[in-house]
């Protein structure tokens, strides 16, 4: 058991930033959402402290092989990711989580600058930058708690100057932006980064739709626990009254839109109040909570191109579930 006081100790090994990703705009987002014909929840609010811990349960469920497949591609090509990403860079992290992927990394790249971890729940943020300064005393670690889907900076290290900036964007975290969105957010980040700057991202491909549905309709009921938290979250949060077992989860792949949703059905015709306004169901009708979008190699390295970046170099694994690619910008 870590007394206060040693938890006091171990988080002043990381330096933290906070730039306030504004909660207070959680209530509006979920009133405009559910206003919408197709009713819609931001998938961002999936990680309050509950929800970053079902993540984490997600990422090691056997359905769910995007963390494994992506971790042993980060491993099979750690040598040429090392010699990419050069010496003395400054590695960002984008939804860092709970910093499992970047011990891969870490553990490999010589002489950082600093790791700066950015996320947007601000305990588990703060809980898992801490422990990872602990376990690398070497390392200049920095937590910045930001929501990266709109405008953020990207802090110069505190202590040194880096070689280069990379950003490692692991876990197909572009996939909720439609395509459209990604090209945005990847021409906004080109924005950010100083020329020649690095870009070492995860990407999900397109595969059998079964092997989607299995990944996203776990056996264990883990991500219909992750899907419905959401709505505990907003009972607990926004003083509102959702009947938790009046609602399902399920997740669809849609071929035509190449993505994965999520969504959160109602049984029953009901009405759900959330502070001053109240949202009508019909029985069948659902909350569009996640997209997950799926690429090929083609697809996503068209969009990076049009978006300011050239792709150095793209790993998949032998069965073409995912995908790793090293960008810089022009
Ligand atoms: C980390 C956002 C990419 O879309 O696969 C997992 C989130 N949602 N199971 C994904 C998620 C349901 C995950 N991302």
């Amino acid at each position: 058991m870590g007394s206060p006081q040693e938890s006091i100790d171990i988080r002043s090994l990381v330096s933290f930033i906070d730039l306030n990703p504004a909660t207070e705009d959680f209530m509006t987002a979920v009133h405009d959402g559910l206003s919408k014909p197709q009713k819609q929840l931001p998938c961002k609010f999936f990680y309050d402290e509950r929800g970053s811990q079902i993540f984490e349960q997600i990422c090691n469920l056997d359905e769910y092989y995007p963390t494994r497949t992506e971790i042993g591609l980060l491993e099979d090509r750690l040598g040429e990711i090392v010699e990419l990403v050069g010496r003395g860079a400054h590695l960002v992290e984008l939804g860092s989580g709970a910093s499992v992927k970047i011990r891969t990394l870490l553990s490999a790249l010589p002489d950082l600058a600093q790791y700066t971890a950015i996320d947007i729940s601000r305990d588990f943020l703060l809980q898992s930058a801490a422990l990872l300064a602990q376990d690398y005393p070497d390392l200049d670690v920095a937590a910045v708690c930001a929501d990266y889907t709109t405008n953020f900076q990207i802090p110069a290290p505190t202590n040194r100057r880096s070689s280069s900036t990379v950003v490692f964007f692991p876990g197909s975290t572009i996939g909720n932006f439609t395509p459209e969105d990604a090209k945005h957010f990847l021409e906004r980040m080109a924005g950010i980064l100083d020329q020649g700057s690095g870009l070492l991202i995860g990407v999900d491909l397109k595969k059998d739709p079964a092997i989607l549905r299995a990944a996203y309709n776990d056996s264990k009921g883990v991500t219909a626990d992750f899907n419905m938290n959401l709505l505990e979250r907003i009972n607990k949060e926004l003083d509102a009254d959702f009947d938790l077992d009046a609602f399902f989860h399920d997740a669809v792949y849609l071929e035509h839109h190449g993505r994965v949703e999520m969504r959160l059905i109602s049984r029953k015709p009901q009405s759900v109040t959330i502070g001053r306004k109240t949202f009508d169901f019909e029985v069948g009708e659902h909350i569009h909570t996640e997209n997950s979008h799926k690429f090929s190699l083609d697809e996503f390295r068209a969009i990076c191109e049009t978006a300011g970046f050239t792709t150095v170099e793209s790993w998949a694994d032998s069965e073409s579930l995912f995908s790793v690619h090293y960008l810089t910008t022009l």
